[in-house]
């Protein structure tokens, strides 16, 4: 967990020094995993579910889609329980390996302009592609527990061999490695999960609760378990 609050913290740190106007991004498919403990962000993939971290695991978990601003409402929010969820069958708490959950919603978004499902990737993504990591935020006024904001930045894929000269990408079978353009300098004590992944409009990392250091950030390569992930969201 230590690895995730670090990550969190250096990326809040990146946004925070970087835009000097938090403006709220669009990410209609990004699902805040509400509990009482670490914040966690979801993908919502099909009306009734969300790819999310194995890491994020937990039994009293809610799922909360469109808006999820606790202060102001604008009617597009919805809240679901899980029906059930599923890590993926290799996930042990030991290793950042095969990080991946998916949870079932107990009833079926409503789908808006504020919530929509992301596509699954379909290919791996090639060495320099910039792609968007998607995530979610704390704005300036806010010091609650929940974040407020979805902010996205843009970031560029690295090679697989690259990925692997770095200790974490090394000791990781299916990671996606993705640079960071600018050194995070300075650590601000406000944090954030820049949770996903997407090139070309379509879900290629997830990410996973170990961070890489300096100017690296180390994701979960989607489109590995894409066999997985049809087979258990099927409709049977
Ligand atoms: C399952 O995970 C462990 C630990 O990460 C790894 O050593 C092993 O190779 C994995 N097995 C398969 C079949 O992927
Ligand atoms: C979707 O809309 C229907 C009809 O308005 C409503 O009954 C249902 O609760 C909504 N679902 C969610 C997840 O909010
Ligand atoms: C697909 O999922 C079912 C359970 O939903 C499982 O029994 C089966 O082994 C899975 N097949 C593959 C190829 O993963």
């Amino acid at each position: 967990m230590k690895f995730i609050f670090c990550l969190s913290v250096l990326v809040g740190a990146f946004f925070f020094t970087h835009s000097s106007v938090q403006k709220e991004d669009h990410a209609p498919y990004l699902a805040y995993l509400k509990s009482h403990f670490n914040p966690c962000v979801g993908v919502l993939i099909k009306k009734n579910w969300v790819l999310a971290p194995a890491h994020c695991y937990l039994t009293n978990l809610k799922v909360l889609l469109g808006n999820f601003r606790i202060r102001v409402k604008d009617g597009t929010e919805q809240t679901i329980s899980p029906i059930n969820i599923i890590r993926y069958w290799n996930f042990t708490d030991s290793y950042p390996q095969d990080d991946l959950m998916l949870i079932k919603l107990a009833k079926s978004a409503n789908f808006s302009h504020k919530v929509q499902p992301l596509a699954l990737a379909t290919s791996n993504v090639r060495p320099g592609t910039v792609c968007l990591l998607s995530g979610l935020d704390w704005s300036h006024d806010n010091n609650g527990r929940h974040p407020d904001l979805r902010q996205t930045l843009e970031a560029p894929v690295m090679s697989d061999k690259e990925c692997q000269t770095t200790e974490q990408g090394r000791s990781h079978r299916n990671a996606l490695c993705v640079k960071f353009v600018k050194v995070f300098s300075r650590i601000f004590g406000e944090y954030v999960a820049v949770a996903t992944v997407i090139c070309k409009n379509k879900l290629q990392g997830i990410e996973v609760g170990h961070f890489m250091g300096g100017d690296v950030g180390i994701y979960t390569n989607v489109y590995k378990y894409i066999t997985w992930i049809e087979n258990t969201t099927k409709d049977k």
